[in-house]
């Protein structure tokens, strides 16, 4: 039976997987711990265990002190539990507690689409030194700055809780630098500066709320990010989510190297969402054509079916602006939903 770890004096619960820390774990769950290095060095990832049994993973350089000792302090990075375990450890109450970061790291893998995938967005691995890992929250943006003035504001599509292996959606943009940049000269070990986080694209601590994301072109970055979150916290939340392409990648003119110009092939990573449905059973999916009135329909529909709910848009402007005034007209609360603009962040 996978241990539990109950937070104090949040109340927060998670459990850990098998090979899992205390700090991993809860950084899966979406948990906003307090930590520096994850490898044992810093002591940014104190905790007192309250009661229960922890069991220490990996030899850590960090120096605890005798009291700390004597009053049960670990560092969760370094430690695993088994059973129930209560640990008292502080937790960010939100995106502003962060620290911000500045990394320079190397890209280490770009995927580019092939000429059958239509919706042409690049996946870019970066890794980080081990030494210096970026702390964010799901659903987060970073400048990615690759000099000579090619940066941009871009959604981390990964866990929190795999803080060196940071990756990305990057849509392609005719005629925009920094996207030109990532599909023509971007090669494996260039070097970049992240910057960050930013924003409050994030789950709400209810995460009993069911939560409808409706995510346009490589809105599903964030988007998937906050569902992978959802689902590992353990609760049996409806989630429902709507896709559709992007504008700008279909309409952008004729680009046969990329495919462009076909909107009926399936949104990228559409097996993934697929394999959502076998594993959360409350987890609907469907895929729109670009479709913005469609769209609003299909979300207002979704909404109305729920007493309360969280629904989270992320696309580019026009299409943001759009949908969300769509739904607010369609009685959908304007305070329920959560909106985040892919094209250089900005909330709405
Ligand atoms: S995060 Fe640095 S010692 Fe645990």
């Amino acid at each position: 039976m996978p241990a539990r770890i109950t937070m104090l004096p949040s109340g927060h619960t998670f459990e850990i997987l098998a090979q899992e820390t205390i700090l991993e774990a809860g950084l899966r769950a979406g948990r906003a711990m307090n930590y520096g290095c994850s490898d044992g060095n810093c002591g940014g990832c104190k905790a007192r265990v309250v009661s229960g049994d922890v069991i220490k993973t990996r030899h850590h350089d960090f120096a605890l002190t005798a009291q700390e000792k004597s009053q049960n302090t670990i560092l969760l990075c370094c430690h695993s539990g088994e059973g129930d375990v209560v640990i008292e450890t502080p937790e960010a109450e939100g995106s502003h507690e962060i620290p911000h970061q500045k990394i320079i790291a190397k890209v280490r893998k770009i995927t580019l689409p092939t000429p059958e995938d239509i919706r042409a967005v690049a996946m870019v691995h970066i890794k980080t030194p081990r030494t210096q890992r970026l702390r964010f929250l799901a659903g987060q943006h970073v400048r990615l700055d690759f000099g000579d003035d090619v940066a941009a504001l871009c959604a981390v599509a990964s866990c929190p809780c795999d803080d060196m292996n940071l990756h990305f959606h990057l849509p392609y943009r005719r005629d925009d630098a920094f996207s030109e940049f990532i599909f023509n000269t971007l090669k494996p070990t260039q070097t970049v500066t992240i910057e960050g986080p930013f924003g409050n694209f994030i789950l709400d601590d209810d995460v009993k709320t069911p939560l409808i994301f409706v995510a346009c072109g490589a809105g599903f970055a964030p988007v998937g990010s906050l569902i992978e979150q959802a689902m590992a916290l353990d609760e049996t939340t409806p989630i429902h989510l709507l896709r559709s392409p992007d504008p700008a990648n279909l309409r952008a003119g004729p680009a046969p190297e990329f495919g462009f110009g076909n909107d009926s092939a399936p949104p990228y990573l559409d097996n993934l969402c697929r394999s959502w449905k076998d594993v959360w059973d409350g987890f609907e999916y469907d895929t729109l054509n670009d479709d913005t009135t469609a769209m609003i329909d299909a979300a207002s529909r979704r909404a109305r079916a729920f007493d309360q709910y969280r629904l989270y848009l992320s696309g580019p402007s026009t299409w943001l602006k759009t949908v969300r005034d769509g739904l607010v007209q369609a009685n959908v609360r304007a305070e329920w939903i959560v909106g985040d603009d892919i094209n250089g962040y900005r909330e709405i």
